[in-house]
Protein backbone atom coordinates (compact mmCIF):
# COMPACT_ATOMS: atom_id res chain seq x y z
CA UNK A 1 0.00 0.00 0.00
CA UNK A 2 1.03 3.18 -0.94
CA UNK A 3 3.15 5.90 2.13
CA UNK A 4 2.15 8.91 1.77
CA UNK A 5 5.03 11.16 3.66
CA UNK A 6 4.51 15.15 3.73
CA UNK A 7 8.35 16.19 4.56
CA UNK A 8 7.88 19.57 6.62
CA UNK A 9 9.35 22.16 8.76
CA UNK A 10 8.64 25.30 11.25
CA UNK A 11 11.46 27.52 9.85
CA UNK A 12 13.64 27.34 6.31
CA UNK A 13 16.33 25.78 5.66
CA UNK A 14 16.45 23.00 8.21
CA UNK A 15 17.12 20.38 5.54
CA UNK A 16 14.19 19.16 4.08
CA UNK A 17 14.81 18.97 0.19
CA UNK A 18 18.35 17.36 1.52
CA UNK A 19 16.38 14.65 3.36
CA UNK A 20 13.79 13.98 0.65
CA UNK A 21 16.53 13.56 -1.88
CA UNK A 22 18.48 11.42 0.36
CA UNK A 23 16.01 9.15 1.88
CA UNK A 24 13.69 9.08 -1.67
CA UNK A 25 17.15 7.60 -2.90
CA UNK A 26 17.49 5.29 -0.17
CA UNK A 27 14.62 3.42 -0.41
CA UNK A 28 14.64 3.25 -4.27
CA UNK A 29 18.53 1.47 -3.58
CA UNK A 30 16.59 -0.69 -1.02
CA UNK A 31 14.03 -1.87 -3.78
CA UNK A 32 11.19 0.74 -3.05
CA UNK A 33 8.86 2.73 -6.25
CA UNK A 34 9.53 6.06 -4.86
CA UNK A 35 7.83 9.16 -6.25
CA UNK A 36 8.96 12.36 -4.96
CA UNK A 37 6.96 15.82 -5.35
CA UNK A 38 8.69 18.86 -5.00
CA UNK A 39 5.82 20.79 -3.22
CA UNK A 40 7.71 24.23 -2.78
CA UNK A 41 5.74 25.88 -5.40
CA UNK A 42 7.43 29.07 -6.54
CA UNK A 43 10.95 27.87 -4.98
CA UNK A 44 11.58 24.34 -6.58
CA UNK A 45 14.93 23.12 -6.37
CA UNK A 46 14.57 19.02 -5.37
CA UNK A 47 15.43 18.39 -9.35
CA UNK A 48 19.07 20.64 -8.34
CA UNK A 49 19.90 18.07 -5.26
CA UNK A 50 18.54 15.15 -7.51
CA UNK A 51 20.80 16.59 -10.43
CA UNK A 52 17.32 16.09 -12.77
CA UNK A 53 17.06 19.80 -13.91
CA UNK A 54 16.71 18.90 -17.31
CA UNK A 55 13.96 16.11 -17.02
CA UNK A 56 11.74 18.00 -15.65
CA UNK A 57 9.01 19.28 -17.37
CA UNK A 58 5.57 19.03 -15.97
CA UNK A 59 4.48 19.92 -12.26
CA UNK A 60 2.63 18.18 -9.56
CA UNK A 61 -0.01 20.42 -10.47
CA UNK A 62 -0.16 19.68 -14.23
CA UNK A 63 -1.13 16.38 -12.86
CA UNK A 64 -3.87 17.48 -10.24
CA UNK A 65 -5.66 19.77 -12.28
CA UNK A 66 -6.00 16.63 -14.90
CA UNK A 67 -3.62 18.22 -17.59
CA UNK A 68 -1.61 15.25 -17.60
CA UNK A 69 -1.55 11.94 -16.63
CA UNK A 70 0.77 11.17 -13.81
CA UNK A 71 3.02 8.13 -16.20
CA UNK A 72 3.56 10.73 -18.47
CA UNK A 73 4.89 13.56 -16.22
CA UNK A 74 6.97 12.06 -13.72
CA UNK A 75 11.17 12.10 -14.81
CA UNK A 76 13.05 9.10 -13.51
CA UNK A 77 15.86 9.34 -12.01
CA UNK A 78 19.11 8.60 -13.85
CA UNK A 79 20.51 6.67 -11.87
CA UNK A 80 18.26 5.38 -8.98
CA UNK A 81 15.89 3.34 -11.65
CA UNK A 82 12.81 3.00 -9.13
CA UNK A 83 13.00 7.11 -8.43
CA UNK A 84 11.08 9.12 -9.96
CA UNK A 85 10.23 13.23 -9.63
CA UNK A 86 7.24 15.43 -10.39
CA UNK A 87 8.38 18.90 -9.68
CA UNK A 88 6.31 22.06 -7.90
CA UNK A 89 5.13 24.50 -10.14
CA UNK A 90 6.56 28.02 -10.81
CA UNK A 91 4.11 29.94 -9.24
CA UNK A 92 1.02 28.87 -6.91
CA UNK A 93 -1.78 27.02 -8.97
CA UNK A 94 -5.17 26.44 -7.82
CA UNK A 95 -5.62 22.99 -6.56
CA UNK A 96 -8.45 21.16 -4.98
CA UNK A 97 -8.61 18.42 -2.66
CA UNK A 98 -10.66 16.23 -5.29
CA UNK A 99 -7.63 17.25 -7.65
CA UNK A 100 -4.66 15.85 -4.85
CA UNK A 101 -6.71 12.76 -4.22
CA UNK A 102 -6.39 11.71 -7.86
CA UNK A 103 -2.92 12.16 -7.77
CA UNK A 104 -2.41 10.24 -5.07
CA UNK A 105 -4.52 7.12 -6.95
CA UNK A 106 -2.44 7.39 -9.97
CA UNK A 107 0.71 6.90 -7.87
CA UNK A 108 -1.19 3.83 -6.00
CA UNK A 109 -2.06 2.66 -9.53
CA UNK A 110 1.37 3.22 -11.16
CA UNK A 111 2.61 0.89 -8.66
CA UNK A 112 4.63 2.94 -5.88
CA UNK A 113 5.23 2.27 -2.96
CA UNK A 114 6.32 5.69 -1.58
CA UNK A 115 5.13 9.06 -2.06
CA UNK A 116 8.00 11.44 -0.21
CA UNK A 117 6.45 15.39 -0.44
CA UNK A 118 9.09 18.07 -0.07
CA UNK A 119 6.93 20.66 1.49
CA UNK A 120 7.44 24.45 1.69
CA UNK A 121 8.57 25.49 5.12
CA UNK A 122 6.30 27.05 7.34
CA UNK A 123 2.68 27.11 7.46
CA UNK A 124 1.66 28.75 4.01
CA UNK A 125 -1.81 27.86 2.26
CA UNK A 126 -0.45 25.35 -0.19
CA UNK A 127 0.32 23.04 2.61
CA UNK A 128 -2.95 22.05 3.18
CA UNK A 129 -3.26 20.61 -0.18
CA UNK A 130 0.00 18.73 0.52
CA UNK A 131 -1.05 17.55 4.02
CA UNK A 132 -4.94 16.68 2.54
CA UNK A 133 -3.19 13.46 0.97
CA UNK A 134 -0.48 12.64 3.34
CA UNK A 135 -0.67 10.07 6.37
CA UNK A 136 2.20 10.93 7.88
CA UNK A 137 5.09 13.57 8.32
CA UNK A 138 8.38 13.97 8.62
CA UNK A 139 9.15 17.19 10.57
CA UNK A 140 12.85 18.54 9.93
CA UNK A 141 14.93 20.99 12.69
CA UNK A 142 17.96 21.90 13.64
CA UNK A 143 18.88 21.83 16.80
CA UNK A 144 18.33 25.54 18.13
CA UNK A 145 15.49 26.35 20.17
CA UNK A 146 14.08 29.01 17.20
CA UNK A 147 13.70 25.56 15.06
CA UNK A 148 12.73 22.90 17.55
CA UNK A 149 9.74 25.16 18.38
CA UNK A 150 8.94 25.92 14.91
CA UNK A 151 8.80 21.98 14.59
CA UNK A 152 6.54 22.10 17.22
CA UNK A 153 4.10 24.73 15.75
CA UNK A 154 3.75 22.86 12.68
CA UNK A 155 3.51 19.29 13.80
CA UNK A 156 0.90 20.65 16.23
CA UNK A 157 -0.69 21.93 12.84
CA UNK A 158 -0.23 19.01 10.25
CA UNK A 159 -2.20 17.03 13.45
CA UNK A 160 -5.09 19.39 14.68
CA UNK A 161 -6.05 20.67 11.44
CA UNK A 162 -4.63 18.52 9.06
CA UNK A 163 -5.23 14.90 10.97
CA UNK A 164 -2.30 13.43 10.07
CA UNK A 165 -1.42 11.05 12.84
CA UNK A 166 1.73 9.85 12.61
CA UNK A 167 4.56 12.80 13.05
CA UNK A 168 8.05 12.44 13.32
CA UNK A 169 11.10 14.33 13.49
CA UNK A 170 14.21 14.07 12.35
CA UNK A 171 17.05 16.51 13.83
CA UNK A 172 19.42 17.70 11.16
CA UNK A 173 22.88 19.56 11.14
CA UNK A 174 23.61 17.75 14.69
CA UNK A 175 26.69 19.02 16.27
CA UNK A 176 27.76 17.02 19.15
CA UNK A 177 30.51 19.73 20.20
CA UNK A 178 28.00 21.96 20.63
CA UNK A 179 26.31 19.64 22.20
CA UNK A 180 28.36 18.48 25.20
CA UNK A 181 29.08 22.24 25.42
CA UNK A 182 25.70 22.98 25.98
CA UNK A 183 25.38 25.14 23.08
CA UNK A 184 22.74 23.66 21.57
CA UNK A 185 19.47 21.66 22.57
CA UNK A 186 20.64 18.04 23.29
CA UNK A 187 18.44 14.98 21.64
CA UNK A 188 15.89 14.65 24.65
CA UNK A 189 15.93 18.11 25.35
CA UNK A 190 14.58 18.95 21.65
CA UNK A 191 12.18 15.55 22.00
CA UNK A 192 10.72 17.18 24.93
CA UNK A 193 10.46 21.00 23.45
CA UNK A 194 8.54 19.58 19.90
CA UNK A 195 6.51 17.12 22.09
CA UNK A 196 7.52 14.38 18.64
CA UNK A 197 9.10 11.51 18.37
CA UNK A 198 12.78 10.81 16.78
CA UNK A 199 12.88 9.57 13.70
CA UNK A 200 16.29 9.86 13.36
CA UNK A 201 19.58 12.18 13.68
CA UNK A 202 22.23 13.66 10.44
CA UNK A 203 25.13 15.15 11.57
CA UNK A 204 26.42 18.27 9.85
CA UNK A 205 28.22 16.87 6.79
CA UNK A 206 30.06 19.07 3.86
CA UNK A 207 29.41 16.74 1.61
CA UNK A 208 25.29 17.37 1.65
CA UNK A 209 26.36 20.87 0.39
CA UNK A 210 28.63 19.65 -2.47
CA UNK A 211 26.40 17.26 -3.77
CA UNK A 212 23.30 19.27 -3.61
CA UNK A 213 25.51 22.01 -5.88
CA UNK A 214 26.56 18.84 -8.12
CA UNK A 215 23.27 16.70 -8.20
CA UNK A 216 25.12 13.78 -7.35
CA UNK A 217 23.66 11.53 -4.58
CA UNK A 218 25.02 11.98 -1.12
CA UNK A 219 24.89 7.79 -1.09
CA UNK A 220 27.63 7.83 -3.84
CA UNK A 221 30.00 9.54 -0.99
CA UNK A 222 31.16 6.75 1.13
CA UNK A 223 31.49 7.18 4.59
CA UNK A 224 29.11 10.43 4.15
CA UNK A 225 27.67 11.01 7.97
CA UNK A 226 24.42 12.64 6.30
CA UNK A 227 24.42 9.32 3.67
CA UNK A 228 24.72 6.94 6.69
CA UNK A 229 21.78 8.70 8.54
CA UNK A 230 19.59 8.75 5.78
CA UNK A 231 19.98 5.10 5.06
CA UNK A 232 18.74 4.72 8.50
CA UNK A 233 15.58 6.84 8.76
CA UNK A 234 14.53 4.58 5.06
CA UNK A 235 15.07 1.74 7.06
CA UNK A 236 13.22 2.83 10.09
CA UNK A 237 10.23 4.54 7.12
CA UNK A 238 10.53 0.09 6.72
CA UNK A 239 9.63 -0.73 10.28
CA UNK A 240 13.12 -2.23 10.83
CA UNK A 241 14.36 -1.39 14.64
CA UNK A 242 18.13 0.43 13.68
CA UNK A 243 19.86 1.95 16.68
CA UNK A 244 20.60 5.88 16.57
CA UNK A 245 23.92 6.23 14.68
CA UNK A 246 26.60 7.57 17.11
CA UNK A 247 27.42 11.10 16.14
N1 LIG B 1 23.26 17.89 7.61
C1 LIG B 1 23.69 18.92 6.89
N2 LIG B 1 25.01 19.27 6.89
C2 LIG B 1 25.45 20.32 6.16
N3 LIG B 1 24.68 21.07 5.36
C3 LIG B 1 23.36 20.77 5.30
C4 LIG B 1 22.79 19.70 6.06
N4 LIG B 1 21.46 19.64 5.79
C5 LIG B 1 21.20 20.63 4.89
N5 LIG B 1 22.33 21.32 4.61
C6 LIG B 1 22.48 22.46 3.70
O1 LIG B 1 21.59 23.48 4.13
C7 LIG B 1 21.03 24.16 3.02
C8 LIG B 1 19.49 24.08 3.11
O2 LIG B 1 19.11 22.71 2.98
P1 LIG B 1 17.78 22.28 2.23
O3 LIG B 1 17.75 20.79 2.22
O4 LIG B 1 17.66 22.99 0.92
O5 LIG B 1 16.71 22.84 3.26
P2 LIG B 1 15.15 23.17 3.05
O6 LIG B 1 14.64 22.30 1.95
O7 LIG B 1 14.52 22.82 4.38
O8 LIG B 1 15.05 24.62 2.73
C9 LIG B 1 21.59 23.49 1.77
O9 LIG B 1 22.69 24.21 1.32
C10 LIG B 1 22.03 22.11 2.28
O10 LIG B 1 23.11 21.58 1.54
MG1 LIG C 1 13.56 22.87 0.25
Amino acid sequence: MLKVILVASGKGGTGKTSLTAGVGAALAQAGQRVLLIDGDCGLRNLDIVLGMSDRVVYSFADVAGGAVMLCDAMARHPVYENLYLLTAPVALPALSERGMEQLAVQAEEAAFDYLLIDGPAGLPAELSWLAHISTQAIIVTATDRACIRGAERCARKLEEEYCIQRIRMVLNRVRPQMICRGQSANIDDAMDEAGLPLLGLVPEDEDLIVCGNSGNSILSVKRSGASHAFQNIARRLEGERVPLMKI
